[in-house]
This record gives structure tokens, sequence and C-alpha cells, in this order.
């Protein structure tokens, strides 16, 4: 008789933006008429830039061709585009990381929960709290995050993130050996400095953990101090694997593309996490289409850099307005300035899942309950910079009369 995987019982509800997506909806079909604004979901809205369109016509024509037809490709992804992530994303910082340290994907988020299946059940995780709730759903899925009771798995080992540390979490007390770390954060939207990425760097290397690196939002740092890699931190090329991605960088939310890079000097009981992932990309993945690894290689352009960058700055306005408009209707605001995230806290105490409704509600303006990333989110609520101008600005404006 088959057995499902019974881990899957375990998890609580639905996935959170899953779960938003219902009431936002529930919501629209009883009130018809009231114009819905999404703050919710870390979602872009700018088109892809020209430089990007342009390549990946180029690319579509050159599929219809029997010289330019490309087949299955290499599930590693193309060289083409692995060596310009290896010249821009890390040369031109100062990291050496060769082309084969580099697997392209279909996102971030696939990666952050696949990459658990090349590592032992018995591992301890320690994860953020609040914490994008991929790293842990998918460690429950596979069974390492134990049961879940009174709002946390009992084997996850949770790093509190709040007002008073800064919202920065600190090196646990015991020994972990999974570490997931997200800079600049979501959902806090707060950065970390060199310093303080040193230290895990140093404790990742005396326990013999492995940090898992989530640098998704770099492009959104503006602030030239703080580091974009992890393995501009000495020493992370022994004990990070790093997931980065094409979707807020460059508006690939729904063209799909991203990739993770594992140093082939990150090893665990002598053996190489590089030749395991690759082993099982080979296996269970066959590439992202050719025609979006062009596309994503025209990010690279020079016109491709200043097109994005201008994307990113139009979004970096958007957080700057969110968060002067909630500290305006009197909000205590963190996050929105190295990042597209916007981390207030919700007003008289009231709880997160509360104030969502309320927002929802009366303004017609969806956000993000701070507890659904986890009990230490409680007390506040996410909004995205990832609108349309108009939008954000309207937005903020109904908060501000609701409030
Ligand atoms: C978020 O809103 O946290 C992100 O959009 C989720 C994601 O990138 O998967």
């Amino acid at each position: 008789m088959a057995k499902i995987n019974d881990n899957f019982l375990k998890l609580p509800g639905n996935y959170l933006f899953s779960t938003i997506a219902q009431k936002v909806a529930a919501h629209t079909a009883a009130h018809p008429e009231q114009k819905i604004i999404k703050m919710g979901i870390g979602d872009v809205t700018r088109p892809l830039v020209p430089a990007v369109i342009e390549q990946m016509h180029r690319a579509v024509d050159e599929m219809g061709t029997p010289e330019g037809f490309h087949g299955y490709g290499p599930e590693q992804g193309y060289e083409f585009l692995r060596q310009l992530i290896a010249d821009n994303d890390y040369k031109a910082r100062g990291v050496e990381i060769d082309a084969d340290e580099i697997f392209v994907s279909d996102g971030a988020k696939s990666d952050c929960g696949n990459i658990t299946d090349i590592f032992s059940v018995d591992n301890v995780v320690a994860v953020c709290d609040p914490v994008y709730p991929v790293y842990v759903d998918s460690n429950a899925m596979s069974g390492r995050a134990g049961e879940f009771a009174d709002g946390k798995w009992t084997k996850l080992v949770y790093m509190e993130c709040v007002e008073e540390n800064g919202f920065l979490p600190q090196i646990p007390k015991q020994k972990v050996d999974m570490i997931y770390l997200c800079f600049p954060n979501n959902p806090t939207g707060m950065t970390a400095t060199r310093e303080q990425l040193a230290s895990w760097v140093r404790y990742a290397k005396e326990q013999g953990a492995v940090i898992l690196f989530d640098s998704a939002y770099e492009a959104f740092i503006t602030d030239p101090d703080i580091p974009h890699s992890i393995f501009e931190i000495e020493g992370a090329k022994d004990c990070a694997i790093e997931f980065r991605s094409f979707s807020k960088t460059a508006g690939f939310t729904g063209t799909r593309c991203a990739y993770t890079v594992i140093p082939k000097s990150v090893t665990v009981e002598g053996t190489a996490l590089n030749a395991l992932w690759n082993r099982r990309q080979c296996t269970k993945f066959n590439g992202v289409p050719y025609v979006i690894q062009r596309a994503a290689a025209a990010v690279y352009s020079e016109e491709g850099k200043k097109q994005t960058r201008e994307t990113i700055s139009y979004y970096l306005e958007n957080a700057k307005i969110i968060r002067q408009g909630l500290q305006e209707a009197g909000l205590t605001v963190y996050g929105g300035v190295n990042a597209p995230y916007i981390w207030a806290k919700t007003p008289d105490g009231k709880g997160s899942w509360e104030f969502f409704e309320e927002l929802l509600q009366r303004a017609g303006v969806v956000t993000t309950p701070g507890a659904g990333f986890g009990p230490s989110g409680e007390g506040y609520i996410r909004l995205t910079a990832f609108s349309t101008r108009e939008a954000t600005q309207e937005a903020v404006e109904r908060v501000k009369q609701m409030l």
C-alpha cells in the first residue's frame, strides 16, 4: 500500500501567500466595487526593460531556424550566462567565482527549497523569525522541522529578529548545522554589515555549519558599505551557498530565471556540495529555456544595466513614499531603504492579521501580516514597493485617511 510523506500533514494551513490571495479573492467577490491595491506579495509591476525584450525576441527568432534551434540545454545553465554572472555579479566586486560554481535555475524560491535534498534529515536548521516561509516549509516537508506546536516547529532553531536587536539574528546558543540568512531581508527590509556577516562566517566555519544565503534583493542596496554577496566575506567560500534571482533585479517574476552559487570549496563530511547539487540538478531539472537565459544575459549589457538600474530606482522611490507616508500616519516603520520591503508596526498593539483585515476592508489595501512570517512577526505588517507609482501613492493616502 502506498504511503504519503506525512510531513506534509504537519504543515499548518496553506502557503502564506496563497492564504492571502484567497482572502483577497473573497473580499473582492463580496465588494466588487472597491478597487483593491496590492502591496502584499512581492511581485513586480514594471515591464521587462527594452534591452531584455530585444534579446528575447532575437532568441525566439533563432529558435525558428535550423541553425539557431536549441533543444535540451545544460542543466547547469548556458556557459554564456554563467560567465556573465561570474564576471558582473562577482568579479566586478572582487570575488572570484568560477562559472562552474554557478547553477542557473527557474527561481531562488525553488532552489532555497530544493537545496534541502542534499542535506541529511538530521541537520539542525536555524532560521530567522520572522522569515521567508519557504525555508521553514520546505524543511518541514523533508522532515527536518519536527512537529508544529504553538506556532513553532519543535526542531527548528528560531533566531528572533525584533526591534530590540535591530531585527538582526544573533548567533544561536546551541549548535546548528544549516543557517538560513537573507539580506537585504525579506520580510523586514533590514541589511547586515560586513562585520555582522563575518561573524556568521566565523561561526559557520567553527561549527562545520553551512550558511544558505538568500540575496535575492541585493540589487536594492544603495549603501556602498553593505555587502551584496556573502562571498565578499573572507572564508565564506568554504561554508556558504548563495541564492540570487533575476525576479526582483530585472522583473523576471513571471519569466523565471535565477541562480545558485556553490563554490567547489564548500564541503560537508568531505563531500563537495557543488558535486551533490550538480547530481541533483542533472537528475531532477532540465534547465531554464534558452530564450529566457538569453533574456537574462541582456541584463548584463550596458543598456540592460542602465535600464534595470532605472527600474530599481523606481521601486526604491516607491519604498521612500511608503516609509514617509506611514511615518506621517504615525506608524513606526523599518526597512525600505536598501530593500523593497517596509516593515511597519501595527498601531495600538493590534494583531497583524487584525490590522491586515482592517486595511483590506476599510482601505482596500493588501499587505502581508507579519505573523505569517513567524511568531516574532506578530504586531507588524509588510508592504512591498513593487506596485506602480500611482497605486503606491494612492495606497499610502488611503492608509493615512484610515488612520
Ligand atoms: C514575497 O512576497 O515574499 C516574495 O514575492 C516571495 C517570493 O519571491 O517567492
